[in-house]
């Protein structure tokens, strides 16, 4: 079984037998599922948009200032399984990625978060199967967002089946937090003490930005209440 240390040689030696193109190529099963996912991940963002154009009729703004979708890459899914000692199939990625089709829905402010949120769960053809609240409760790194992990029916020629899609949801002022984070983990010459250094000034800046969050939606609550 591959061991932690291990898995980059393997992933070096499966790239460099084209194993990775010839597991792609050779797989109708692994494309079909990967076509699945990307069907749940246009019903997820169709979801979005259509309660984005309600909301814009209702309150006469969009809550919704980006969606961004992603289908996992074929590296990070074997990385992924390899790390995780599990089998390179079809099978085991549909039962145990979660995180195979994402929609990252990036809002102006945090209460609409739960609000598209809870309107996104409301819907009858959703199953709910995690959620996890680093807004409520942030990462010690400073992270903020909400997960979810939803069950989504796509409708085949003549079959219905249910797929998992990781649903993020996060402030404008989050996702940037979340890139420049996203920046310093990948980036391998930084000294330690840097690191450390920069680390700190991050959850500080987090810090910052969600009372920023908090105070401009404040803004925006007595401006709206005070419209006549
Ligand atoms: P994986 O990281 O995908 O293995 O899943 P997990 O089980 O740790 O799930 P979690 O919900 O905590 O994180 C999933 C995704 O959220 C990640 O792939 C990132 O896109 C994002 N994320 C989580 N933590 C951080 C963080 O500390 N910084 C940044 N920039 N993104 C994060
Ligand atoms: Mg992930």
């Amino acid at each position: 079984m591959l061991k932690g240390k291990l898995v980059d040689p393997v992933i070096k030696a499966l790239v460099n037998n084209n194993a990775i193109d010839r597991f792609e190529d050779n797989m109708m099963p692994f494309k079909r599922l990967m076509a699945y996912y990307k069907c749940a991940i246009m019903e997820v963002e169709t979801k979005f948009k259509v309660l984005n154009q309600e909301f814009s009729l209702e309150y006469d703004r969009n809550p919704i200032e980006t969606i961004k979708t992603r289908l996992k890459s074929t590296d990070s899914i074997v990385k992924k399984l390899a790390k995780r000692d599990l089998p390179l199939t079809v099978e085991s990625i549909e039962k145990n990625l979660n995180d195979i089709a994402g929609v990252r829905v990036i809002c102006s402010f945090p209460e609409d978060i739960y609000v598209l949120a809870d309107c996104l769960l409301q819907q009858d053809d959703i199953k709910l199967i995690q959620v996890k609240d680093y807004i409520k409760n942030p990462k010690p790194n400073g992270y903020r967002s909400l997960h979810l992990i939803v069950e989504i029916p796509i409708f085949l020629k003549d079959t219905k089946k249910n797929m998992r899609v990781e649903v993020q949801l996060r402030t404008i002022a989050m996702d940037f937090w979340a890139s420049l984070d996203h920046k310093l983990s990948y980036k391998k010459d930084i000294p330690e003490e840097e690191e450390e250094l920069l680390r700190q000034e991050l959850l500080e800046c987090a810090q910052i930005s969600a009372d920023l969050d908090k105070r401009m939606e404040k803004i925006k609550n007595r401006i709206v209440n005070n419209k006549i």
